[in-house]
């Protein structure tokens, strides 16, 4: 399962970057306010650090907006997934990004009909929320799991991008519900080293080390 970041803080995505743990990067509206940077700027600056796609989120919410927008964000370098909301207008807009040769990744999608038009419509990424489900008291892996099978059923190649990750468990249930990418918060990816187990028995041999006059050479 390959692993996005989901932030534009760009230290956190470098030092992720630098233990190999990024193959893309995920931005939207929200993020960009929090990185108090101007959109144009800090996405260059992502693109430029990592190799994958970086998804940058139009605002407009009609299709020639949505196309004049886009356009304007695939300026900024090549590996700019354009990201439209999974409305009409959206998959109008990713119809014509991808039949121009552009990553486009469909964003805001809760159910396997909305996930099954953005396959029809030629989306490189589908984007399931599955925390903003797991909030209604849904089930958002199941939703994962649902477009797994369809997109399985029939080969088609979008690639399920398990997205609005909270915990390390939703990583570990997408990835063996088989999720392509999922796109997590620098928090969530430093949580999935996490055991308790690991810090206990530390705390053991580091003790047992002491008592044996082991040494740190
Ligand atoms: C990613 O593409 C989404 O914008 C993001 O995962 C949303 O997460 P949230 O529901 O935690 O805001």
């Amino acid at each position: 399962m390959k692993f996005f970041v989901d932030t534009a803080d760009i230290d956190a995505i470098r030092e992720l970057h630098a233990l190999g743990m990024v193959d893309g990067v995920t931005t939207n509206p929200s993020l960009i306010l929090k990185s108090g940077r101007d959109i144009h700027e800090v996405t260059k600056e992502i693109c430029d650090l990592v190799d994958g796609p970086v998804s940058a989120e139009v605002i407009a919410l009609d299709y020639d907006s949505m196309v004049r927008e886009g356009s304007k964000l695939a300026e900024i370098a090549d590996n700019i997934a354009i990201k439209v909301p999974l409305t009409w207008d959206g998959l109008k807009a990713c119809k014509h990004f991808t039949d121009h040769g552009q990553m486009v990744n469909v964003t805001l999608c809760f159910s396997a009909n909305q996930a099954l038009l953005a396959a029809k419509a030629g989306a490189t990424f589908i984007s399931p929320f599955i925390g903003r489900l797991d909030d209604l008291n849904l089930d958002g892996m199941e939703l994962i799991a649902d477009i797994r099978q369809i997109y399985d059923n029939y080969g088609f190649e979008t690639q399920i991008l398990a997205a609005s990750i909270r915990n390390a468990n939703h990583m570990s249930d997408a990835a063996k519900i088989g999720a392509d990418v999922a796109t997590a918060p620098p928090a969530v990816i430093h949580a999935m080293a996490n055991h308790v187990l690991t810090d206990k028995g530390l705390d053991a041999f580091v003790a047992d080390a002491k008592k044996a006059g082991i040494k740190i050479v």
